[in-house]
């Protein structure tokens, strides 16, 4: 059996869209009903933490703040790769109180044994955790997204630490503010990705590297829905309501896709990868085990 992945998750107690740091973000929308939304919300959160470890993952989930409800979004607290951890620097003064509260996070799990390493991007280096740093499993390399969040100097920072190859992809359009809102990096080697959402120049980059077949392009719909935003591990992959497209494009490349409905999320701009932060990626994936002759 390969490692089971343990997944971070931020209880949604405090969660709430009170306002704008992206154009999903409709906090109009929430007061029109905020008990409404609030108890969807709760509902949606139970129901993501059980596809997830009906899929198979551990799922610790850590206590959000009062004050900070894009917490729920813990995609955005660091990058974490074999052991090591660099914690993000928020663009939006709106979720900068999340940062103290994510390195203590991440120093206690430092002291149960789960990390070796904590740090922080530099002062003033903006860069949004695995929003905008997507690890890719086939290439051994980091996909790293700038131009919305995160700052382009944040790569460099990222292959020094991690001492690992990075792929710089420029973001060009507010709605797909993070790269993980439109490019996915699956176990098999396929990347599913949004092209509008990018540079023309980070196009020709994703397709000299990733070959036509193993290109699976998103449509508007998919993004729409936040589908690309999706979790994956093994053959596994929960994501927000999938459309039927992608998920028989998905299905057929042997992944079983679970959909679980994160509207309230959505309104914050975020879906199920956004809710979630592995712990326990390694460079090279841990090897099956051998049972014992
Ligand atoms: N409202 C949050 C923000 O704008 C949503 C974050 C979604 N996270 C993600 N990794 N795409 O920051």
């Amino acid at each position: 059996m390969r490692e089971k992945p343990t997944l971070l998750l931020v209880d949604p107690s405090h969660f709430e869209v009170a306002y704008v740091i992206n154009p999903w973000m409709k906090p109009a929308a929430w007061q029109a009903d905020p008990k409404g939304h609030y108890r969807a919300a709760q509902e949606a959160f139970a129901a993501l933490h059980e596809a997830l470890s009906g899929a198979g993952a551990e799922v610790r989930v850590v206590q959000g703040a009062a004050g900070l409800p894009d917490m729920v979004f813990p995609a955005n607290a660091a990058v974490v790769l074999d052991r090591r951890a660099m914690v993000a620097r928020f663009r939006f003064n709106e979720r900068r109180g999340e940062e103290p509260l994510f390195l203590k996070a991440f120093q206690s799990f430092k002291a149960q044994g789960l990390l070796d390493t904590v740090e922080q991007f530099p002062k003033g280096c903006f860069q949004e955790g695995a929003g905008d740093c997507i690890w890719d499993e086939t290439r051994q390399q980091f996909w790293v997204g700038y131009g919305q969040r995160s700052v382009r100097e944040a790569a460099g920072v990222v292959r020094s630490f991690f001492d690992a190859s990075v792929v710089p992809l420029e973001l060009v359009s507010p709605r797909y503010y993070h790269l993980d809102t439109c490019f996915l990096s699956l176990s098999g080697g396929e990347i599913v990705y949004y092209p509008p959402a990018f540079s023309d120049a980070a196009r020709a980059t994703i397709r000299s590297a990733v070959p036509a077949d193993m290109l699976i392009e998103a449509s508007d719909e998919d993004a729409e829905g936040f589908c690309v935003n999706a979790v994956n591990f093994g053959r596994e992959i929960v994501m927000a309501r999938p459309r039927d497209g992608l998920r028989t494009r998905l299905s057929e490349r042997g992944y079983r896709v679970t959909g679980v409905g994160l509207d309230p999320f959505i309104l914050s701009g975020g879906g199920a990868y956004c809710m979630t932060l592995r712990l326990n990626r390694h460079r090279v994936a841990a090897p099956l085990a051998v049972a014992a002759q």
